[in-house]
Order: C-alpha cells, then sequence, then structure tokens
C-alpha cells in the first residue's frame, strides 16, 4: 500500500480551496492508503504570528479536519515529531541556494521587502520537504500552488542519495486535483483564495454559518454578461470561471455540462444555485465542527495519538537518514 502524506499550515480556518484542492482528496485517499495527515505549526512561524493564535487555530484546524471526515487516528501537529525538524536541517544541507531562490511562493509572500523576512520563510521548502520524505511517502496530494515546492522535494532526495551513494528516498508524486486545484479569491479572480487575504469575504471558511456562505457568494465578484454556453465563453471572465469551476467541483459535473445548464441566464440564478449546493455541502461540516470545539481535550486527545503513530513511522527512517549522514549515535 502506498504512503500518503499531506499538510496544512494551521494559520487560520481552511478554506474552500484547501476543501478543493486538497481536504476532500484525502478523505478519499484515506479509504486505500496508508495516509498521514499534519498540521504544519512548524510552517506556521515562517510569518508573523501570535502563540496564542497559533493554539486556537491548531484546536479549530483539527476540528475542521475531523468534521471534514478525515480519520481521527491519522491527524497530529508537526512540531510534536521531531523527525520534522532534524531531516529539515539536514535537508537545509543537501538544497542548494539556488533551488530555493527560484521559488515563487517565497516570492509571493516576501514581497519586494525580502531583507526583513525570516530565514525560515526562505528555508520553508525544505522542511516541507523532510515532512514528506521522513515517512517515505510517495505520494502527496496538493492544490496546484504546491507543485514547484514538490519538485523541489524530488530534487532534494535525489541529491540526498546521489550524495551518500544511495537509494535511501523514494520519488513522490503529487496528486493534484483535475478541477479546483487553484480555487480564486471571491474579490478578484486573478488572486488565489488564501488565508493571508485581509477581505474576510474573499474566501468561505469551512466553519462559516449558512447565511455567511449564501452572502458570501451574493457578493462576489462578477462582470455583467449573461453566463456563456462554452467553456470559450469565459476567456477574460476570471470571477464567472472560478464560480462556475467550484460549482462543477461541488457537484462532481463537468464545466461543460454546469455551462449548458445555466447558459443565457445571469448571475442571481446561478449564485443562488451555488450558495445552495455550498451550503447542502458546507452547512453540516461547520456545525460539527463547532460541536468538536465545545471539546478541546478530545482535540488534544486526537493530536497526541496522531503523534505517536508520526513518530514511530518516522523514527527508523530518520535514525537510518542520520546514521547515513555520519552522525554517531
Ligand atoms: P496551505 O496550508 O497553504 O494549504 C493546504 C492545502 O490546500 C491547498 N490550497 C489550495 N488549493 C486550491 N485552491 C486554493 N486557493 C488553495 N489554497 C491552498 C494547498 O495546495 C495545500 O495542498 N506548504 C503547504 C503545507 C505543507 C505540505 C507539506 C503539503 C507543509 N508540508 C508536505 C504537502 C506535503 C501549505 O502551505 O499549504
Amino acid at each position: 500500500m502506498q504512503r500518503v502524506f499531506s499538510g496544512i499550515q494551521p494559520t487560520g480556518i481552511p478554506h474552500l480551496g484547501n476543501y478543493l484542492g486538497a481536504i476532500r482528496n484525502w478523505v478519499t485517499l484515506q479509504k486505500d492508503h496508508d495516509c498521514l495527515f499534519c498540521l504544519v505549526d512548524m510552517h506556521s512561524l515562517t510569518m508573523p504570528w501570535s502563540p496564542e493564535a497559533l493554539r486556537e487555530q491548531t484546536l479549530a484546524s483539527t476540528a475542521c479536519l475531523l468534521a471534514s471526515g478525515i480519520d481521527p487516528t491519522r491527524l497530529y501537529n508537526q512540531s510534536a515529531v521531531s523527525a520534522h525538524a532534524r531531516l529539515g536541517w539536514i535537508f537545509n544541507c543537501v538544497s542548494r541556494l539556488g533551488w530555493l531562490n527560484r521559488m515563487t511562493q517565497f516570492k509571493d509572500k516576501a514581497g519586494k521587502n525580502r531583507e526583513n523576512h525570516s530565514a525560515g520563510l526562505y528555508v520553508y521548502p525544505n522542511l516541507m520537504a523532510a515532512d514528506i520524505l521522513a515517512f517515505h511517502a510517495t505520494r502527496v496530494p496538493v492544490g496546484d500552488d504546491q507543485r514547484q515546492h514538490l519538485e523541489l522535494a524530488n530534487d532534494i532526495a535525489q541529491k540526498f542519495n546521489h550524495d551518500m551513494g544511495v537509494e535511501f528516498f523514494p520519488l513522490i508524486e503529487p496528486l493534484i486535483p483535475p478541477h479546483a486545484a487553484r480555487v480564486m479569491s471571491l474579490r478578484d479572480g486573478s488572486k488565489k483564495m488564501s488565508k493571508s487575504d485581509p477581505s474576510d469575504q474573499s474566501r468561505i471558511i469551512l466553519n462559516d454559518t449558512a447565511d455567511a456562505i449564501t452572502q458570501k457568494i451574493r457578493k462576489a465578484r462578477t462582470d455583467a454578461e449573461p453566463l456563456p454556453s462554452e467553456e470559450a465563453g469565459l476567456e477574460g471572465r476570471p470571477e464567472a470561471r472560478n464560480l462556475l469551476t467550484i460549482y462543477a467541483a461541488m457537484s462532481g459535473r463537468t464545466l461543460a455540462d454546469v455551462l449548458t445548464q445555466f447558459s443565457g441566464q445571469g448571475f442571481g440564478t446561478f449564485k443562488q444555485a451555488l450558495a445552495d449546493l455550498l451550503v447542502e455541502t458546507l452547512a453540516p461540516v461547520a456545525d460539527e465542527t463547532r460541536r468538536l470545539m465545545d471539546d478541546k481535550a478530545h482535540l488534544m486527545q486526537v493530536l497526541r495519538q496522531g503523534a505517536e503513530r508520526a513518530r514511530a513511522v518516522s523514527e527508523p527512517i530518520v535514525s537510518e537518514a542520520e546514521k547515513l549522514v555520519g552522525f554517531l549515535r
């Protein structure tokens, strides 16, 4: 059975992009794969953070993931398992500055003021490679924005194997969904839906109430044209394309099929149908999230048990990597 690893930053409540790009696939994959899902709290320190908010959001994200259907025995938080940090350091020394300089996510996040960002933000992709390879995971379900990081992880694995003269780390395969792999902001079709967008209206989060979901969809930015009958008619209309793609992904239908249904109609009717579809799927997740949030002791217990299992899997692999690089024990 192939091993699957994936992670999510507990920097805020997961949103619709996280759900369609990643979480939904995690729930499917866990049926026939050996899975580990990680709240990557160490990655959350790469941008300015508040300790109190990190604690709260790690628990809230745990509740959200459980409410979405993630098996509690496969979930844990990264910092509780030392293998991540240990292999992360080794990878800092295997990875090349030239490789990191090419990472577009660093450039996007750091912007013009590079000098003032944490060193952690820069070496983040090395830690991400360690997250996966500490478990010898071979399949990694992610959204499209993580593609470049996974290519780097493979470069690191290959260089390690080459330098140590053994085929120790396996190659990893990204699992990127065919639709909605990049859900865009509801306010601006050229920007990715993201936890760090200052506007709450830009994203639907997994504990939004039915009213909040409907409001956000009603206010989502669109244009004045009616909906086209074919995909070519979405050219230059990123907001329309985004909402239709979300509809198709949520209903499990093709974009062409959805366009046929709504062809020639205004956004009013379509938005109501989209809001209803989102509420039908997400409102039960939100209710369950709120219920789980009332029992913090249970959430802590889930994370502790998950970490125990993750330690048992990663310890022999990372110990062997440490032996290969020449560390004495
Ligand atoms: P993060 O926390 O930004 O996002 C978690 C997952 O959600 C996907 N995603 C999206 N998919 C579609 N549309 C969007 N707008 C959207 N926004 C986010 C992401 O692609 C991701 O799959 N670096 C990772 C976390 C990580 C990780 C790992 C992932 C750390 N170590 C090892 C896989 C394997 C991140 O910041 O994801």
